[in-house]
């Protein structure tokens, strides 16, 4: 880029361009476009020094841990040093009190530096008193990136916890805090002061309601991880979810439940998610899911009834709509129950998220048990991938899923045929049905 070109950034999008135009060809937005000069980080960058790759030295993967299993497994070990790690979610989900409680964890043993940019020094002060953690946490109330800057620089702490993005701002650049240049240009300067004292830094930012974090996507490939801290308001539960992680898998999840002294860990998620019923009831149906490296017992349940509207209503929570809608075809075209007329709920209890295709059986199982008024057995679980002929497809881990549901005391498991000549270890005292197809595996699945 020529120095002194002009650049207009769309405050909605962030799209680039030299000229000022007055629709944004990306997001469509009016009148979006501001003029800014170009970000910092793209000035007066040093000539690029090339290397051999074996002269590079090869550095021991040092990982700062916190000793909070659930979060150190999602970041694949631990933090890297010198890494910028985005931590999104809704407000009030508990962003803040998990990096408050990171923070203080790893404050023993490392400098770290709490930069609160939301909350003022005394409401930070009452949490830590809350939580009963960060005594020894040195914390600043700040929201002028120089300012950060500068005072990182200066203590090189070696983990930085940034609350929020959304609320640094720089001052010579247009846009007020949290518009898309300015969260952009916050984090790309994060990022080089990140590499430059080899820190980690923690970046807390907001979600949208779109479902975005705020000072759009582009947040997401300039920053090494993203993790996502989900849940339900109405539920204690809490999910940590890897999306992306230059140094480690991605699908890994971390579950915490929201106590009165801050986030707990919870070993055995398993055991959280699932109601065990003594008695057999319409409507719900236990899968194993498989989240990262680890299974999840989880219950999917529907609700079947008239429609009094032209279109029915179709409602998922937990399951896309899209995969919701091609069970329901495939139930109507190969097993015969079609939901014309009918509107469907969907809903996975205790605000958990299923995005594996082997929890097909289930919704189609819960689905049709509500259609048909018929139950399904309180201690069975349903596995497999349905696939558009009507085929129960098999599903990976078959091993690692039953042996959750036997843990927890599952007595039959119903399954894809094609998984069981994978089963390790013979089916014990738990009994498998194997099925081929979504006739089959519905009749299978409902009692009476
Ligand atoms: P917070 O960490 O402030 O959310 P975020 O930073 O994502 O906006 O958490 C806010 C909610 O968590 C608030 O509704 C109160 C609740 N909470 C607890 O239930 N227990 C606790 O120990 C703490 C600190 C918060
Ligand atoms: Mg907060």
């Amino acid at each position: 880029m020529s120095a002194g070109k002009k650049l207009f950034i769309c405050q909605e999008c962030g799209y680039e361009t030299f000229k000022w135009l007055g629709r944004c060809p990306s997001c469509n937005s009016w009148n979006s476009f501001l003029e800014s000069s170009p970000p910092s980080s793209r000035r007066d960058s040093p000539p690029a020094r090339v290397s051999l790759l074996k002269d590079l030295p090869l550095r021991v993967d040092h990982r700062l841990r916190t000793g909070l299993l659930e979060f150190d497994r999602v970041l694949g070990g631990g933090a890297v040093p010198g890494s910028v790690i985005l931590l999104g979610g809704d407000p009030g989900i508990g962003k803040s009190t998990l990096l408050l409680q990171v923070a203080s964890r790893l404050s023993v043993g490392h400098e770290v530096l709490y930069v609160s940019g939301e909350e003022s020094l005394h409401q930070l002060k009452l949490r830590a008193e809350r939580i009963n953690a960060g005594t020894e946490l040195p914390v600043v109330m700040e929201t002028a990136l120089e300012n950060i800057l500068e005072v990182a620089s200066r203590l090189r702490p070696g983990v930085l916890v940034i609350d929020s993005v959304q609320s640094c701002y720089r001052s010579e650049l247009g846009g007020v805090p949290g518009s898309p240049v300015q969260v952009r240009e916050v984090t790309a300067e994060l990022v080089k002061l990140a590499k430059k004292i080899e820190t980690v830094v923690f970046l807390i930012g907001h979600v949208t309601k779109e479902g975005v974090m705020a000072g759009p996507r582009l947040l997401e490939h300039m920053v090494d991880s993203v993790l996502y801290l989900e849940g339900d308001r109405g539920h204690s539960f809490r999910i940590l979810r890897g999306v992306k992680n230059r140094f480690g898998s991605t699908n890994e999840i971390g579950v915490f439940v929201m106590e009165e002294r801050g986030l707990a860990e919870v070993v055995n998620p398993s055991a959280f998610f699932v109601t065990r019923r003594s008695r057999s009831v319409q409507g719900a149906a236990v899968t194993a899911s498989m989240e990262g490296t680890r299974p999840l017992l989880v219950e999917v349940q529907a609700l079947v009834i008239p429609s009094c509207y032209a279109t029915p209503r179709r409602a998922s929570v937990g399951i896309d709509l899209n995969r919701a809608a091609l069970i329901m075809a495939v139930l109507a075209r190969h097993a015969g129950d079609s939901f014309v007329g009918l509107d469907t709920f969907i809903n996975v209890v205790g605000g958990v998220r299923i995005t594996e295709p082997a929890a097909d059986l289930a919704v189609a199982a819960a689905l049709v048990s509500s259609l048909k008024e018929k139950t399904i057995g309180s201690d069975t679980v349903v596995i497999g991938e349905i696939g558009l002929t009507g085929e129960i497809l098999p599903v990976s881990d078959i091993n690692i899923r039953l042996r959750e549901g036997v843990k927890l005391g599952y007595q039959n498991y119903i399954l894809p045929r094609a998984s069981l000549t994978n089963l390790k270890d013979g089916p014990g005292t738990v009994n498998i049905t194997g099925v081929d197809n979504i006739k089959e595996a519905i009749d299978a699945c409902l009692l009476g």
